[in-house]
């Protein structure tokens, strides 16, 4: 390092190291902005090699342990074989009483809802903050979403939004677990025992995420996982149900699944449907599973990875003024979905988002944002000729247009970071310290 770029260093480790102050005096502390920035002419703050940032950021993570079972699968011509070797380990590690694989996150959303077993018209509270499927898949199964706000602290189901909307015809509440972060499903759960209404979960971000010990997924009635290729645990295409009684596994399974009921008790309720089950083929694909369990068996280390590097990144970040991360409860263990989302209070700051990921970006850091889709301003939603009576289109959902207008993102690292860490670090460090002037930009 030369001795400028080593002045240059002190003085940000000095920033840093009084951070918690600026923190607490917002404006008050300035890093002197002595330092171009690399959008004005300035020297690019992340040296570390294009091809490197590439190989610590790839998508999914395939290798030898995929490849040797697809082939083996291959050789064996037993491919159905690997859906309950599957569904067996995947049981093991989330503990649920019942597990299913579907075909994908969606097709398992498909069946919960049918498990379910409630009146046309009921209605099911669900994040306005969410994936299409999680609240049209209920249409087939004649249910109406109710839509509730996120908390802008976490981003997660705001429990306090679903209270102000219960309806005498709600039956379940959902849950999503957004970008890994598990909802607080001890609330959640009391709340809705309380009212009598199922707790549903939606775990497609949250693989290997618990709470009080607990894998998420398993904390409500019905759960479910995607396996889709950008998830936690890949499998390119996949997903899979669980279940906390025997009643609503049979039924999800059956709904999907047309050899089902044949394998269920005499007394079984759905034993009757056998050869039809309930109208969909939902099977997962047995490939699909083979690559899924290899992924299993490296979930926990690749998640411990990941966390170890977002933890050295963060707690230096959220020294900033105006930039915290997605709060998470001591008894809850989170995963990392997509990527890293950090909180800029722009409006706070002054800062436009633009300018900010523009500098960000300039300086080599993968800086981003993504607004999620606000599910009750889509067109479908608004129609009533799809749906049992007409989903209620909120006016205002304040938490949603927080966390929308409030993110960035910067990527996931896989693997030994620190350099690029420190980097990162510091390119934010030099922007931060430009931010008056960014905020006139
Ligand atoms: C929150 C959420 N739920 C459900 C799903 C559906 O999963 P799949 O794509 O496997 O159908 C997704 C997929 O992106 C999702 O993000």
């Amino acid at each position: 390092m030369s001795r400028k770029n080593q002045n240059q260093d002190i003085t940000r480790r000095g920033f840093i190291k009084t951070g918690g102050a600026v923190v607490a005096g917002l404006a008050a502390t300035r890093l002197a902005p002595t330092e171009t920035l690399a959008a004005e002419g300035g020297a690019k703050t992340v040296t570390v090699s294009s091809q490197k940032i590439a190989a610590l950021t790839r998508w999914p993570r395939y290798g030898a342990a995929e490849k040797n079972r697809l082939h083996e699968l291959i050789d064996s011509n037993k491919f159905y074989e690997e859906l309950p070797l599957f569904e067996k380990e995947w049981q093991d590690y989330t503990k649920a009483p019942f597990v299913k694989c579907h075909m994908n996150g969606s097709s398992a959303l498909t069946s919960m809802y049918f498990a379910l077993d409630v009146p046309a018209g009921s209605e099911v509270m669900v994040p306005t903050y969410t994936f299409f499927s999680a609240c049209l898949a209920m249409r087939f199964s004649n249910l109406v979403p109710i839509f509730i706000d996120i908390d802008p602290k976490t981003a997660c189901f705001d429990l306090e939004d679903a209270k102000r909307k219960l309806t005498p015809r709600t039956k379940a509440v959902e849950a999503m677990h957004s970008w890994g972060l598990p909802c607080e499903m001890d609330h959640i759960c009391d709340w809705a025992n309380e009212k009598g209404l199922v707790p549903l979960e939606d775990a497609a971000h949250a693989h290997g995420a618990s709470m009080k010990g607990k894998k998420m997924g398993t904390w409500s009635q019905m759960g479910i996982y995607s396996f889709q290729t950008s998830k936690v645990m890949p499998s390119v295409e996949g997903g899979m149900g669980m279940y906390q009684t025997r009643e609503y596994y049979e039924r999800a399974f059956a709904f999907g699944h047309y050899e089902a009921p044949a394998k269920f008790a005499k007394d079984s309720p759905v034993r009757a449907y056998e050869g039809t089950g309930f109208g969909q083929k939902y099977r997962m694909h047995p490939l699909a599973a083979a690559v899924a369990r290899m992924q299993l068996k490296g979930l926990d280390a690749l998640n411990a990875l990941v966390e170890k590097n977002v933890r050295a990144l963060n707690d230096r970040l959220t020294q900033l003024p105006g930039l915290t991360e997605p709060r998470c409860r001591p008894d809850q263990k989170r995963a990392y979905y997509h990527a890293n989302m950090l909180f800029v209070d722009f409006k706070k700051l002054g800062f436009s988002r633009d300018a900010l990921v523009k500098a960000l970006k300039a300086e080599g850091v993968g800086a981003s944002f993504w607004d999620y889709p606000e599910q009750h301003k889509l067109k479908i939603y608004s129609e009533a000729k799809w749906w049992h009576h007409p989903p209620k289109i909120p006016e205002k959902m304040p938490g949603c247009a927080y966390v929308n207008a409030n993110h960035i993102f910067v990527p996931l690292f896989y693997g030994e970071a620190s350099e690029l860490i420190d980097q990162y670090v510091k390119a934010f460090e030099k922007v931060w310290a430009q931010r008056d002037r960014l905020a006139k930009a």
